[in-house]
């Protein structure tokens, strides 16, 4: 296993002021809790007082469909934005959390790979997009990057955006498996691209205490991994699964959940390990 030091420095990359702290949250395995976190935890730090843009960088759509985003809000998307035909600030549509933002994406995206295939930036479209100077109108604190589930042009501009990645981890069978593959991935990208990439943290999604398998999966990323595991853990709950399809985060769903209780102790850890952006 590759090893990774955590974050701890995010100087904006032109060095004039501190920007928002780009995290990108991916993970090529399917299902594991991408979109779950971006926007639970999306939630968690906006209801902190942070302000947030959730990028969704997802062709499914399920972020902007699981804060309630409508088809008609989604004329221009980040396809848009990632071939620079529209500024952020034409495709940001606010959700019903205050001070959290979303660029909403629709299935437009699937064909983005193909497209970009040909640029010679093709890996720093969304980099581009994101350090625009109009960016500043927001005041954003944080940029949550939600991926795909792939290793693809998407998720590598995601990376090359980025700042930290922050990888949910299902606690299942083979699920370390699949993050030699992201951190050899997340190793390219510092060789090449962006070399102050960091790993946030590696997050621990649809845990079951009860179950021999989470606690064994636990045990051994926090063996392998060491203090790159979060502390905080996700719980496996049924009403974390349900929030989206009634387009709430689970902190406005269910505010007294233990998954309203995961997702704002994981925006308390990320806040508090977190070291002063300087110019
Ligand atoms: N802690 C949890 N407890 C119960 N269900 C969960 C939890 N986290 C996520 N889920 C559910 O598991 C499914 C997959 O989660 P999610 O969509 O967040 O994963 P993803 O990694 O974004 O998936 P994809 O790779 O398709 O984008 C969803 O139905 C979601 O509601
Ligand atoms: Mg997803």
């Amino acid at each position: 296993m590759p090893s990774f030091s955590r974050s701890e420095s995010y100087a904006d990359a032109e060095g004039l002021r501190p920007g928002p702290r780009i995290i990108a949250i991916a993970n090529q395995k399917g299902g594991v809790g991408k979109t779950t976190t971006a926007i639970n935890l999306g939630a968690a730090l906006a209801e902190s007082g942070r302000r947030v843009l959730l990028v969704d960088l997802d062709p499914q759509g399920n972020a902007s469909t699981g804060l309630g985003i409508e088809l008609g809000q989604r004329a221009q998307t980040t396809y848009e934005l990632l071939f620079g035909q529209v500024a952020l600030q034409n495709i940001v549509v606010e959700s019903s959390v205050e001070g959290l933002l979303i660029a909403p994406s629709t299935t437009d995206l699937s064909s983005a790979d193909i497209d970009m295939a040909a640029d010679a930036k093709r890996s720093f479209l969304l980099q581009r997009a994101l350090r625009q100077s109009s960016m500043e109108r927001y005041r954003l604190d944080y940029i949550l990057i939600d991926c795909p589930p792939s290793l693809s042009l998407l998720t590598i501009n995601a990376l090359v955006a980025a700042h930290s990645v922050l990888v949910p981890l299902q606690s299942e069978f083979f699920a370390l498996e699949g993050l030699s593959q992201l951190m050899l991935t997340v190793r390219e990208v510092r060789q090449g691209a962006n070399p102050d990439l960091r790993i946030e943290g590696v997050l621990l999604t649809m845990f079951d205490g009860r179950n021999n398998l989470s606690q064994q999966v636990e045990r051994d990323a926090r063996e392998n991994l060491g203090e790159l595991v979060f502390r905080t853990v996700v719980p496996r709950t049924v009403r974390l699964s349900e929030a989206p399809s009634f387009a709430m985060p689970i902190l406005t769903y269910d505010s007294a959940s233990k998954g309203s209780a995961a997702y704002r102790e994981l925006a308390r850890e990320l806040v508090h390990r977190e070291v002063p952006v300087t110019s």
